[in-house]
């Protein structure tokens, strides 16, 4: 798969951990920083790039992480398209993926062991979207993208 990883300062070093182990798996990562630990950055600037990416189709699907996974979650989730979900643990990565369809998995690289993380997002790339009564609700979710644009004037 293609993959989008971004993160800021905070979740840097999961980001890199992250990176080596899905390209020995053999994914292709498309790595949108941060670059480094010590330069603090803004979690929005790369929850957005991580969205961008994903939603212009140049990657299959992206994973995000800052400190807490939440505040960069709450960046991807502003761009049209974009289903982030925080997960801490196999189980709601799994069903990010089978229930709500999440296109990128956000991770808290200060609460989260790099090998928790790893099974977290390896289980979430393993796992496919359950469709069915889901898919109702993920309409509703496109519906509601379509409906911020037109608030604010840009559809
Ligand atoms: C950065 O200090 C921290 O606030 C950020 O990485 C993140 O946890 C926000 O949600």
């Amino acid at each position: 798969m293609r993959l989008a990883l971004g993160s800021d300062h905070a979740g840097y070093d999961l980001k890199t951990f992250l990176a080596r182990a899905l390209r020995e798996a053999g994914h292709v990562v498309v790595d949108l920083g941060t670059n480094d630990a010590t330069h603090s950055v803004d979690y929005p600037d790369f929850g957005a790039a991580v969205g961008r990416e994903v939603v212009s189709g140049r990657v299959d699907l992206g994973v995000a992480l800052c400190g807490t996974g939440i505040g960069i979650a709450m960046a991807a989730n502003k761009i049209a398209g974009v289903r982030a979900a925080v997960v801490h643990d196999v189980t709601s990565a799994r069903l990010a993926r089978e229930h709500n369809h999440a296109n990128v998995l956000c991770l808290g690289g200060r609460l989260l062991g790099t090998e928790v993380a790893l099974d977290a997002v390896t289980t979430w790339l393993a796992s496919e979207p359950a469709g069915g009564r889901h898919l109702g609700r993920i309409e509703k979710l496109a519906r509601l993208d379509e409906r911020l644009d037109e608030e604010k004037g840009i559809a």
